[in-house]
C-alpha cells in the first residue's frame, strides 16, 4: 500500500494559514521556531506556507490507485477524504480511538493542539474570559455570532422563565440513596425532565428548539443544586428570578432555610469563567458522544444526557475530582513530591499525573493559563491558606523541568487548576464533574444542532474484526472448564452477587 499526495497553488490555504487574528506568525524566524517546536505537523503548515497545497491524495492498494480528495479548513487544517473508499475499494481505514479521525466537519469550535490556541466561533477564549458572560457565550456557540442586546435580554429571560424545575420532579429526588453519585442522578434527570413538557423534545420549529435550550440550560443547575442537596439532607433550595445565572445556582447550593447564602463577588466570577472555559472543545469525548446519539435522530435531553455519562469518566470530566484526590493523597501521607513524580514515570505504572497531558494540546492548555491565575485569587481570599495549592504549584514546577514531561509534551490541563478553584468555593468533589457539565451544555447543544441542521448520516463506525473464525455451537454437557477458561472464576458467585444487590 502506498499513499502521495499531488500538488498544486492554492491561495485559499495560504491566506487561512496567513493567520488573522491569533493564526500562524508570518516571518520566518518565527516559522522556524514553530516549525521546530511543532516536528512534522509544523513542517506541513510550513511546506504549505510556500504555495504548494496538496489538492489530491493517491492511495495504491493491490495494484489499484484511487483518488482521495483533500479537504482543506477555514484554518488550513488538512484531511483526507475517504468517505468513499470502502465502495471503491473493500478497504476501510483503521484508527484506534480516532485520534487521526475528523468525524465532521464544524463549524463551532477551533482548537490548535500545538499552539495552544482555543476559539469559539473564531472568538478567542482569552477574549470571551475577559468580557463574555456564560449566557452571551452559549448563545454565541448555539447561534455562531454574539447576541444583540435585545436577543440576550430575551435569552436571560428565558432562563427566569424556566428556573423552577415541575414539583413532580422534586420527589425523583427521594428515590436516590444519599450516597448517589450526582453525575448519575443529574444524567436520569435530564431524561426525566424532558417527560414533563413532550413538545420539547420533538423541537419543531426554531422558536421551540430556543426555549428547550434556555430551559435544558437553566434547569440544570437547579436540578444540579438539588441533587447536592439531597445528598447532604438538607432542604431543597428554590431559585431567585433576580439573581444571576452563577448567583442563583450557588444560592441554590448553600442557602439554607431563613439563611440566605451571600456570594463573594470573586467566587461568582470564577465560577462563571470556569463554565465560560469548559463551554466547548470540538470533538471530546462526551461531545462525539452527543453528536453520535444525536445522528439517530435522538432528541437535545436523550443526546444530552449521554453527554453527562460519557463525561462522568475519570480520564474526561473527572479528572478534576482525580486531581484533588491525588493532591489529597499527597498531602495527607506527607508523599515526597519527586518520588511520586518518578513513580507516574514508571513503563508500567497504574498512575499518572491528574490534570497534566491532553489528547489535543500538545502545548500549555491555554485555559489552564487563565484559571491560574483565578485559582490563585479565589484560594487567596480565604481565611487559611489552601496546602493542596501549594502541591499543585510544586508538582507543576517539578513536573514541567523533568524531561520525561516536556518530550511527550505533557502540560498541565485545564482541570489541574479548575479542582483547586471549585474547592475553594465550597464545592465537594463529586460535584466538580456536575459543574463541567453545566458548562459543557452549550457545547452539546451547539453540536446537537448542527447535526441537525447539517441532516448528518446515522454515525456508524466500522471495525476490523479480531475474534474466532466461524464455529459450531457447543451443547452444555460437552463443555469443559478448560474451553471457557476466558471467563474469570468467582469463589462463590452467587453469594457475591447478592451482597452487592
Ligand atoms: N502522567 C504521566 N504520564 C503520562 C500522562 C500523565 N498524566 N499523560 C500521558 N502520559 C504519558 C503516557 O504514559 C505515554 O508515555 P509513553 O509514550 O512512554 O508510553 C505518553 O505520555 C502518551 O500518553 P497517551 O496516553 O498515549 O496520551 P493520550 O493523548 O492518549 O492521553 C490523556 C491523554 C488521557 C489526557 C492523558 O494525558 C492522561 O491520562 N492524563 C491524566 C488524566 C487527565 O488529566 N485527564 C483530563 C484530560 S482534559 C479533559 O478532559 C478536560
Amino acid at each position: 500500500m502506498y499513499l502521495e499526495s499531488t500538488s498544486s497553488d492554492r491561495s485559499v490555504g495560504k491566506r487561512a494559514l496567513a493567520g488573522k487574528g491569533g493564526g500562524l506568525p508570518e516571518d520566518s524566524a518565527n516559522s522556524v521556531r514553530d516549525s521546530q517546536l511543532l516536528g512534522t505537523y509544523g513542517r506541513m503548515l510550513d511546506r504549505s506556507r510556500g504555495g504548494s497545497m496538496p489538492e489530491n491524495a493517491r492511495l495504491q492498494l493491490n495494484g489499484n490507485t484511487y483518488e482521495l480528495p483533500v479537504t482543506v479548513g477555514t484554518e488550513g487544517e488538512h484531511a483526507v477524504d475517504i468517505s468513499k473508499l470502502r465502495d471503491e475499494s473493500g478497504y476501510i481505514t483503521l484508527d484506534d480511538g480516532y485520534s487521526n479521525t475528523g468525524s465532521c466537519k464544524s463549524t463551532i469550535t477551533f482548537i490548535d493542539g500545538e499552539r495552544g490556541i482555543l476559539r469559539y466561533r473564531g472568538i478567542p477564549i482569552e477574549q470571551l474570559a475577559e468580557k463574555s458572560t456564560f449566557l452571551e457565550t452559549a448563545w454565541l456557540l448555539i447561534y455562531g455570532e454574539l447576541p444583540t442586546p435585545q436577543q440576550l435580554e430575551c435569552w436571560s429571560a428565558l432562563f427566569t422563565q424556566y428556573e423552577m424545575i415541575h414539583e413532580g420532579l422534586y420527589h425523583h429526588f427521594d428515590g436516590f440513596p444519599a450516597y448517589g453519585h450526582p453525575m448519575a442522578i443529574l444524567s436520569a434527570m435530564i431524561n426525566a425532565d424532558s417527560c414533563y413538557e413532550p413538545e420539547m423534545i420533538e423541537v419543531e420549529s426554531p422558536a421551540t428548539f430556543q426555549r428547550a435550550a434556555a430551559r435544558l440550560m437553566s434547569k440544570i443547575r437547579t436540578i444540579a443544586a438539588a441533587a447536592y442537596k439531597t445528598s447532604i439532607g438538607q432542604p431543597i433550595v428554590y431559585p431567585k428570578p433576580h439573581l444571576d445565572y452563577c448567583s442563583n445556582f450557588l444560592h441554590m447550593m448553600f442557602s439554607i432555610p431563613f439563611r440566605d447564602f451571600e456570594p463573594d463577588p470573586d467566587q461568582v466570577a470564577a465560577l462563571q469563567l470556569i463554565l465560560i472555559l469548559h463551554a466547548d472543545h470540538e470533538q471530546n469525548c462526551s461531545t462525539s458522544t452527543v453528536r453520535m446519539v444525536a445522528s439517530s435522530g435522538a432528541n437535545l435531553y436523550a443526546s444530552c444526557a449521554a453527554g453527562v455519562c460519557a463525561l462522568w469518566g475519570p480520564l474526561h470530566g473527572g479528572a478534576n475530582a482525580a486531581v484533588i484526590e491525588m493532591l489529597q493523597r499527597l498531602h495527607d501521607n506527607k508523599v515526597d513530591l519527586k518520588g511520586y513524580i518518578a513513580r507516574v514515570k514508571e513503563k508500567d505504572s497504574k498512575e499518572r499525573l491528574m490534570g497534566f497531558g491532553h489528547r489535543v494540546y500538545k502545548n500549555y492548555d491555554p485555559r489552564a493559563k487563565i484559571i491560574k491565575e483565578v485559582a490563585d485569587k479565589v484560594v487567596g481570599n480565604l481565611k487559611r491558606a489552601d496546602p493542596l495549592l501549594e502541591i499543585a504549584k510544586k508538582l507543576e514546577d517539578v513536573a514541567l523541568s523533568d524531561p520525561y514531561f516536556v518530550e511527550r509534551k505533557l502540560y498541565p490541563n485545564v482541570d489541574f487548576y479548575s479542582g483547586i478553584t471549585l474547592r475553594a468555593m465550597g464545592l465537594p468533589v463529586n460535584m466538580f464533574p456536575v459543574m463541567f457539565a453545566m458548562g459543557r451544555l452549550p457545547g452539546w447543544i451547539a453540536n446537537w444542532k448542527e447535526v441537525r441542521e447539517v441532516k448528518s448520516h446515522l454515525y456508524r463506525p466500522r471495525q476490523v474484526y479480531i475474534g474466532k473464525n466461524a464455529r459450531d455451537y457447543t451443547p452444555l454437557e460437552e463443555r469443559r472448564t478448560e474451553l471457557v477458561s476466558a471467563v474469570p472464576e468467582l469463589k462463590d458467585p452467587v453469594s457475591e452477587y447478592s451482597a452487592l444487590s
